[in-house]
């Protein structure tokens, strides 16, 4: 901890000169950052699960409290108005003390409707950087998300802080640990539903504070992208695992996939050989590779393994350029990852907010962005049997390069991904994910 608060001080340090550039470009004063408000469920009198403001959360690790504020000019210590209201219905947050709180400047709210009273007076002047924009007009905001301070913002977000960084190789390190513990329940029998409470129990983390809903997928579920139902009861023979889960550390996320054969055949095979692929991938991570021709790469060396494995015939790159490896790997490589999951800033070619479109062959690819130094990506190939996809190359001469037997026997294993979090640095790339453990 002590080592996080030294990062610390350097991070806030770094989105300082972020805010003081931006503002001074733009004209601005500076930024207020709204955390965010409840969002009430309909004809309820109960709220959805609160989640913050991604850019609130970059500053301070506060991601429980809504209806708070920081106000940010780059030069003057950040002031932060915290919501501390009288309610004896609700858990009020306690007064800061932990080891970012002597950076800021605490402002205690007692009543979400008095914020005003906090806020700059010469609020034209200011930008409201924020969900709810009906909050900020009241407050006479004119500059609302202004695109060229949210393509700045995001753009630098990818850029991680060692503090960032830091926050995330702990994330990994709480995750790894429940997927190990997920493992041992899957060949010990359990269901999809016990092995998420094994999982979230081993994390200590709520089903609403990890960063995404688990994936949990037993058997042909494994084939589902976002699977998320979580059968209460063990299918009767048991073939496969995928699971897709996270843990959040300060804000950040981790979001590793892994997947299991219960008894050696083709499909841990398959396993072995997309594991050993896709570190092949993260080996060609540098900075300067556009992360478009990684997700290429893919689909070639994919090629190779249902060639391989009898699945599909002819040359790999006929494969790719036919569609047919999509129809095996229909999502992108990966994403930026940080405080969410699907990081901000995936298509921005430079601060202004130029975008790298995903090309035409690829829509789901969620980064086209180039490598650089102290980036986070996932790295996550993978190959499932989706027959609402295997449908579309029946319909012309494509069908005659599958092998339909093969697609069958691996149909009820429903299929595989292999995602790892990385870190590029200048000279190498660092797999927090595998190194706290969680190999094959
Ligand atoms: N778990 C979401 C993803 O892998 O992108
Ligand atoms: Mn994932
Ligand atoms: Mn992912």
């Amino acid at each position: 901890m002590e080592q996080l608060a030294h990062l610390y001080h350097e991070h806030i340090s770094e989105l300082n000169r972020r805010v003081a550039d931006i503002t001074s470009r733009e004209n601005l004063s500076g930024l207020v950052i709204h955390s965010g408000q409840p969002h009430r469920q309909f004809l309820d009198d109960m709220d959805y699960p609160f989640k913050v403001n991604p850019h609130f959360k970059a500053w301070l690790p506060v991601i429980d409290n809504p209806n708070s504020w920081l106000v940010v000019n780059g030069h003057d210590k950040p002031t932060l108005i915290f919501y501390r209201p009288v309610d004896f219905w609700h858990k009020v947050a306690d007064e800061p003390t932990d080891f970012w709180a002597e950076y800021v400047d605490i402002k205690y709210l007692t009543k979400a409707d008095k914020v005003a009273e906090f806020l700059p007076t010469d609020i034209d002047d200011w930008a409201y950087i924020g969900e709810h924009l009906d909050v900020a007009d009241v407050l006479g905001f004119n500059r609302r998300n202004p695109d060229s301070v949210l393509s700045y913002l995001n753009y630098h977000r990818a850029d991680k802080t060692a503090y960032e960084l830091a926050c995330m190789r702990k994330s990994n390190s709480i995750a790894v640990t429940g997927h190990q513990a997920a493992k041992t329940a899957f060949y010990n029998g359990a269901s999809e539903f016990e092995i998420l409470q094994v999982y979230l129990s081993a994390i200590s983390q709520g089903e609403n504070q990890v960063p995404y809903s688990s994936i949990v997928a037993l058997n042909e579920n494994a084939a589902i992208l976002h699977y998320t139902a979580l059968e209460q009861t063990p299918p009767p023979q048991r073939l496969s695992f995928l699971i897709d889960a996270g843990a959040n550390f300060h804000g950040y996320a981790s979001d590793i996939t892994r997947s299991y054969a219960f008894e050696k055949n083709i499909f841990d095979d398959l396993i072995t050989a997309m594991d050993s692929m896709q570190l092949q991938i993260i080996a060609m991570m540098k900075p300067g590779v556009s992360y478009v021709d990684l997700h290429v790469a893919t689909h070639h060396k994919l090629a190779q393994i249902l060639i391989d494995f009898d699945i599909a015939t002819g040359d790999a790159t006929g494969l790719v350029e036919q569609g047919i490896t999509s129809a095996f790997f229909p999502h992108g490589l990966g994403h930026i990852l940080g405080l969410q999951v699907h990081d901000m800033g995936g298509f921005l070619a430079d601060e202004k907010g130029t975008h790298i479109a995903s090309p035409e062959a690829h829509p789901f690819l969620r980064c086209t962005r180039t490598l650089a130094e102290n980036q986070v990506l996932t790295i996550e190939p993978g190959v499932y049997i989706i027959d609402s996809l295997l449908a579309e190359l029946k319909q012309d001469n494509r069908q005659q390069q599958v092998n339909w037997n093969t697609v069958d026997t691996l149909r009820p294993f429903g299929g595989i991904r292999i995602e790892d979090n990385v870190i590029v640095h200048s000279d190498r790339t660092e797999n927090m994910t595998r190194n706290f453990g969680l190999n094959r």
